[in-house]
């Protein structure tokens, strides 16, 4: 099913040499508000924007699985053993929609898990960061859901087809996540002592990553500009990021729990969050590769692979062609 060429290679992804007539009419259907689906003409670099943006969410939530399921055996009592493994599960699950959706772009899902064992493709920064205790695995099933929630929300209005209908049902799940995530951290933030240090100590560690996770600050965004315009990405990065301070930091300090920023602050005349430059350089190492746990997460992958080997060639043929899913 999934063997074949890539028909997105050699696709001209300069727009001067894209027929213009169709280019104007691809660009007037999208600020109409019409969907583009797969068999729908578009322009190469349409094309090779999408790849790049779904696979990187889709990788990044297969890898998101890893720092919470190391938890599931671990998770206090069995209702929140039950809720993570369901989580975990539904994370997978949301990796599997979005390699299908970038496939009806025409990458192989083959070539895609190859980019991400060797290290090609990028996923989301805030997974390469450990997950030390119970509450680093709830703050993740909180916070960090939130963020991502903020960011699909925006994205799940947007122009191509497939991936709006994946985002769509994600949605619909991160919504439960956040929930069991917040009812897991308001249990250890009414807790004992020991319980409010370990969630606060959770947030210390994760507030740095999460204000990342949003990517670099808008005049340093390299894609915005044209995702923006073909309405792939339906805020910035600093909308999303202003907008999660906005939902986020007021439950946060509702719970007695303190952000650890000292310049967090909301200005009332512009309406805008002002918080400490996060630190840029830390983002673009942990991209690059060299996180706290990069090479693990990877490793776990490549292991996963290598073990379905065999399972891949019984009931793979090699003489069948690839068929590009349409949604
Ligand atoms: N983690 C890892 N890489 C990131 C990142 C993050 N949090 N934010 C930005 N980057 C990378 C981009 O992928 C890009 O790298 P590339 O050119 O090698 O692909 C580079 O930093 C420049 O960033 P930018 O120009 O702002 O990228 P973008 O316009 O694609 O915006 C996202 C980045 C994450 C906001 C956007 O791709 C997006 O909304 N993705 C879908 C949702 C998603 O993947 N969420 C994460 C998991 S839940």
């Amino acid at each position: 099913m999934y063997g074949g060429g890539n028909i997105f290679e050699n696709v001209p992804v300069d727009l001067e040499s894209e027929d213009q007539e169709k280019l104007a009419a691809f660009e007037a259907r999208i600020n109409r508000g019409e969907k583009i689906e797969p068999m729908d003409w578009m322009p190469g670099l349409y094309r090779k924007q999408l790849i790049r943006m779904i696979e990187q969410h889709a990788h990044s939530e297969i890898i998101g699985a890893l720092p919470e399921g190391t938890w599931i055996t671990r998770a206090p009592g069995f209702k929140r053993k039950l809720s993570l493994m369901a989580k975990v599960q539904d994370e997978v699950g949301h990796a599997q929609l979005l390699y299908s959706a970038a496939e009806t772009l025409g990458k192989p899902r083959e070539a895609m898990i190859n980019d991400l064992i060797t290290g090609k493709s990028k996923y989301s920064n805030i997974f390469n960061y450990p997950a030390f205790t119970w509450a680093d695995a709830t703050i993740i099933s909180w916070i960090v859901d939130a963020g991502a929630i903020v960011n699909q929300l925006a994205n799940l209005k947007g122009s191509y087809g497939p991936y709006c209908r994946a985002l769509d049902r994600i949605c619909a799940e991160e919504s439960f996540h956040l929930k069991y995530g917040h009812h897991a951290v308001i249990h250890l933030a009414t807790g004992s002592p020991l319980q409010r240090k370990m969630v606060q100590e959770a947030l210390n560690r994760w507030w740095p990553p999460m204000m990342h996770f949003f990517g670099p600050p808008d005049k340093a965004s390299v894609h915005s500009e044209i995702l923006m315009r073909w309405k792939v990405k339906m805020a910035s990065n600093d909308e999303n990021r202003q907008q999660f301070l906005d939902m986020y930091v007021p439950k946060i300090w509702e719970l007695g729990l303190t952000v650890p920023d000292p310049n967090l602050n909301k200005n009332n005349e512009s309406g805008q969050w002002e918080y400490t430059e996060p630190d840029w350089e830390e983002f673009k190492r942990v991209i690059n590769g060299d996180g706290p746990c990069n090479a693990e997460r990877l490793a776990v992958r490549r292991f996963a692979e290598e073990r379905g080997a065999w399972m891949r060639k019984a009931i793979l043929k090699k003489e069948t062609e690839y068929v590009m899913p349409l949604a």
